[in-house]
């Protein structure tokens, strides 16, 4: 599919004049990362995912429309949108320019957004503070109210459509966002070997995922609560002189194909291999930028140095992933849940901020809630 095919334009706002819909969106933790972008949120390599389940946002989108006197013409400027945000009940007008800018780079796809007035109104299932990028399920969540939207004033769009193009639209506002509209496991990004994968959205992992992960668990470690550090807007920009640039979006196509067959053979030791593998070459590259950052933290490093000792002693096949912060994605399979979660409240919990982590698991996608 192309851009184009995402345009949609015959529409009459006089068959929805008001009403209200609410999408329960997940995060997701890439496998293999994405950082580096051009152009309109194209990204310089192919990333894959889990999908997760516990971390997740909950948007409720008001609309009502517009009265036509407020509509100054069909080619309105961007400061029409009318809109108000609030957050876990509080108004949150710091937060507009990023839905602002959302709403330009999506409106050629959905012109009919200028033509309501929406309130949008969140909440995070993980605490405010915990370091957590909510970018990710925020985005989806909005582009799913806006593509529940577009689904009443076109009916017969099918449901392959609605999740693709709510990725895309995802992809416009962030582009982890893009994977984080299905489950399990998602693909973004053009690849060779990965059929159907596209730079434009997120697709499902297309062939079958081996049983080793399935219900894969992820712990996540809160080691640093507090803002990130670098945004992720000044992270990729920072890819676009790098001087190993080049070679990590090669490493990253390789890494692709290589933990496509191993998410199908389910070799768990090669999983751990290439993960791990692709944290670290996230930060290193943030360590090699220009400015450089160093975003782990001295307890981030504690944790690896435990989980590396623990699973050199077991056998157990734990691993670690990392954001774009000194958090710490513990991932596991089901079957050695118990033994692991002893290791981690035991052993990594007093690495974490007031002892705090979160159990969370691989998910299904986002699911559209009954409005309250
Ligand atoms: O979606 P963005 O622009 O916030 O980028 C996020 C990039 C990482 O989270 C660091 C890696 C990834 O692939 O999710």
């Amino acid at each position: 599919m192309t851009e184009s095919d995402f345009i949609f334009n015959n529409f009459k706002i006089s068959t929805l004049p008001s009403g209200s819909v609410t999408w329960k969106t997940p995060s997701n933790i890439a496998l293999v990362k994405y950082w580096g972008k051009e152009g309109n949120q194209i990204p310089k390599n192919t990333s894959i995912s889990f999908t997760l389940s516990a971390c997740f946002t909950q948007t409720t989108l008001e609309y009502r429309e517009r009265q036509p006197d407020k509509l100054i013409s069909t080619s309105l400027n961007h400061q029409d949108y009318n809109f108000d945000i609030y957050f876990e009940g509080e108004k949150k007008d710091d937060f507009k320019p990023k839905i602002q800018k959302f709403f330009e780079r999506i409106e050629k796809y959905v012109p009919f957004i200028k033509h309501y007035q929406f309130v949008i109104k969140s909440e995070n299932s993980f605490p405010h503070s915990s370091g957590i990028a909510s970018s990710a399920s925020g985005m989806s969540a909005l582009a799913l109210c806006i593509m529940s939207i577009e689904k009443m004033l076109n009916p017969t769009i099918t449901n392959a459509y609605f999740n693709k193009k709510a990725s895309f639209l995802a992809r416009l506002g962030s582009g982890s966002a893009c994977r984080s509209i299905e489950g399990a496991l998602i693909v973004w990004g053009a690849h060779p070997e990965i059929e159907g994968s596209s730079n434009l959205y997120g697709i499902k992992f297309p062939y079958k995922i081996h049983d080793n992960f399935k219900n894969y668990q992820d712990t996540i470690l809160l080691v640093d609560k507090g803002e990130k550090q670098v945004s992720s807007t000044v992270g990729h920009q920072l890819m676009l002189n790098h001087p190993f640039a080049a070679q990590r979006f090669q490493q990253a196509q390789q890494n692709s194909s290589k933990i496509s067959k191993i998410l199908q053979t389910g070799n768990l030791k090669e999983f751990i291999a290439l993960v791990e593998s692709e944290a670290l070459t996230l930060h290193a590259m943030m360590m090699t930028s220009n400015p450089y950052f160093i975003l782990m933290k001295p307890n981030t490093l504690k944790i690896i140095d435990k989980i590396w000792q623990f699973r050199a002693e077991t056998g157990l096949n734990i691993c670690f992933t990392l954001d774009a912060g000194a958090n710490v994605h513990v991932l596991y399979p089901e079957k050695e849940k118990e033994k692991i979660n002893n290791f981690i409240i035991k052993e990594l919990a007093p690495f974490c901020q007031e002892n705090h982590y979160i159990c969370d698991s691989i998910g299904q996608g986002a699911i559209q809630t009954p409005n309250t």
